[in-house]
């Protein structure tokens, strides 16, 4: 959505991650189906930017497919920091795990497989996180909202990716567009919470808990 020369524009005055991220990306480019759903550096830096902003320890991740995300947050997060990532795919989860553990940052990183409504639904409800990244199935996005708010602490933040879905939030036509234009609706009109979308790549809502309810 944003012209391809602007995006590179920003992209060379940003901090990137590791040389392992950049590693991670060719790998997913070269042999996964798909590799446009990886976030790619401009976002990457983005998130990293956020968790290091809010002071996050514990990170939750809804779609981690071969890790890209979950290892720019980890990189962001601080020694002791925490990040569980849900993921359906075995073979995703694969590729993730392999590179993971190449990186200083890989045990901060635990994935659980499987749905990830059943991975939430079986959270303790005392599970608390400062960070929450969605970025899985669309129709299930506000599923996942739902299932995530309550363990999100107050003053936390959840970032939800593909918000704009290549435009077609305008002109819905097929199920996961009226998804996200429900996700979006969804969230605005939550009274819980405050949001910001953004317009990088995708488009990105940063959707923070409020303290307090509003009056
Ligand atoms: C857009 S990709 C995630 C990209 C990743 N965040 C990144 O930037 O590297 C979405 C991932 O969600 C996974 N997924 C889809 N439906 C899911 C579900 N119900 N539960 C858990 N993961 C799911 C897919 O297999 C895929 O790997």
């Amino acid at each position: 959505m944003i012209p391809k020369r602007i995006e590179k524009y920003c992209l060379r005055h940003t901090s990137v991650g590791s040389k392992l991220l950049r590693e991670l990306e060719k790998y997913t480019r070269r042999h996964c189906d798909d590799p446009q759903m990886l976030i790619g550096p401009h976002e990457g830096a983005l998130l990293a930017m956020l968790v290091r902003l809010s002071g996050a320890r514990r990170i939750l991740e809804i779609g981690t497919f071969t890790g890209y995300s979950a290892l720019c947050m980890a990189e962001a997060l601080p020694k002791n920091g925490k990040l569980i990532s849900c993921e359906l795919k075995p073979e995703h989860a694969k590729i993730a795990r392999t590179f993971f553990k190449r990186s200083p940052h890989g045990n901060k990183i635990r994935i659980r497989l499987g749905p990830a409504l059943e991975t939430l639904a079986a959270l303790p409800a005392s599970a608390r996180f400062d960070f929450v990244f969605i970025d899985a199935d669309k129709e299930n996005y506000v599923n996942y909202y739902k299932a995530v708010l309550p363990h999100l602490r107050p003053g936390g933040v959840i970032a939800a990716d593909n918000v704009l879905w290549s435009g077609r939030v305008l002109a819905p036509k097929k199920k996961a567009d009226r998804a996200v234009v429900k996700f979006n609706k969804h969230v605005h009109r939550d009274p819980r919470v405050e949001c910001v979308m953004l317009p990088v790549r995708d488009g990105v809502s940063l959707i923070r808990k409020r303290l307090h309810r509003r009056a």
